[in-house]
């Protein structure tokens, strides 16, 4: 089993930032809030999470997908690279948890 925490300052974050680290698909989620900024934290702390459990810091943003199920739960879509990782690591599943203050986003993943 192996875990990975991060926190970020939300006013840190911009569209900028959100087309450099994001999938269309991240991106159509985000894209559906007036106050962007909380989101783009989750997606920045979520994988930041996950590449400290990968313990492999080339590993690209864009190989780590943070999606939303119909409750808004986030789940981890690795691609490319990130996925190759999780199975030389003998790991066969990985879940996340993220929540924001008004400042504050945090993103705790845990893959066994
Ligand atoms: C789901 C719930 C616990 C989230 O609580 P919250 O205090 O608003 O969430 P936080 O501010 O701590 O964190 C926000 C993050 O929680 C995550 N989240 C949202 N819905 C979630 C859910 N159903 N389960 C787990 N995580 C969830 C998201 O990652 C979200 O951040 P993001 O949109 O930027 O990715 C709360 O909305 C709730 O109790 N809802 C009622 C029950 C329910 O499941 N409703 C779903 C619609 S019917």
């Amino acid at each position: 089993m192996k875990v990975g925490i991060d926190s970020e300052q939300i006013s840190r974050m911009s569209e900028r930032l959100l087309n450099k680290i994001s999938t269309t698909n991240e991106r159509e989620y985000v894209n559906k809030f007036k106050n962007k900024k909380p989101h783009i934290a989750s997606l920045w702390t979520g994988k930041e999470a996950v590449i400290k459990v990968l313990g492999e810091k080339s590993i690209s943003f864009l190989e780590i997908e943070i999606l939303h199920d119909f409750n808004g739960a986030p789940y981890v879509n690795l691609l490319g690279r990130a996925k190759q990782r999780l199975a030389e690591l003998n790991l066969k599943s990985i879940e996340i948890s993220i929540t924001h203050t008004k400042t504050v986003a945090t993103a705790i993943v845990l893959a066994q």
